[in-house]
């Protein structure tokens, strides 16, 4: 499949929702989480409300058919709003997903270049990833080191 990928906008909250969703880690022989989960503030605040000052992210999709695909996020949580992957109040947070039928080829490396290409403001970035998630090969191919870890996840940080 042959994608478009565009800069994220405000009016794709919903679809980043969705991209939430996708992005929770289910360990093989567990069951997933209940959708309503994205809504606990520990993972809403990731999403909610797209397009503040300082967002930033692209999103992939489907050239043919323009159906959204997938999307990569950076986002800073700080003070109360800390998040799973903070390192410090100027590091703002990865996070990613394509849908489950596109995974594989080649859709989350292509919107991880854009993303480092696009030259954000912040020095560094970060992102927390499950112990065993085969994603931590991907962050590790772009850079990303293992700064902490804690109860099975792993902080990963990046410079710009
Ligand atoms: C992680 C993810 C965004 C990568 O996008 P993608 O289009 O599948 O990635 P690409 O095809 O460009 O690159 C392949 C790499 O993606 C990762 N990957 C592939 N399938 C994956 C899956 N089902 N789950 C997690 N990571 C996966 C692996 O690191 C793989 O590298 P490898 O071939 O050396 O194992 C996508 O697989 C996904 O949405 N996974 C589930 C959500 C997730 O784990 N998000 C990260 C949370 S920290």
């Amino acid at each position: 499949m042959n994608c478009i990928i565009r800069p994220l906008a405000s009016k794709d909250e919903l679809f980043l929702w969705e991209m939430l969703y996708q992005a929770l880690y289910v360990p093989e022989g567990q069951l997933a989480l209940p959708h309503e989960a994205i809504h606990l503030p520990e993972l809403a605040r990731y999403v909610q409300g797209w397009g503040q000052p300082g967002d930033c992210g692209f999103l992939a999709s489907d050239e043919t058919t323009g159906q959204p695909v997938g999307a990569v996020w950076l986002r800073l949580l700080k003070n109360e709003n800390k998040g799973y992957g903070y390192v410090d109040d100027d590091t703002p947070e990865l996070s990613i997903a394509v849908l489950p039928e596109y995974r594989g080829q080649g859709i989350g490396t292509d919107l991880l270049n854009c993303l480092v290409a696009s030259g954000y403001k912040h020095s560094s970035i970060s992102l927390s990833v499950s112990e065993g998630n085969p994603a931590f090969r991907l962050y590790e191919r772009f850079g990303f080191e293992v700064v902490s870890k804690n109860a099975g996840s792993l902080t990963m940080k990046r410079d710009y």
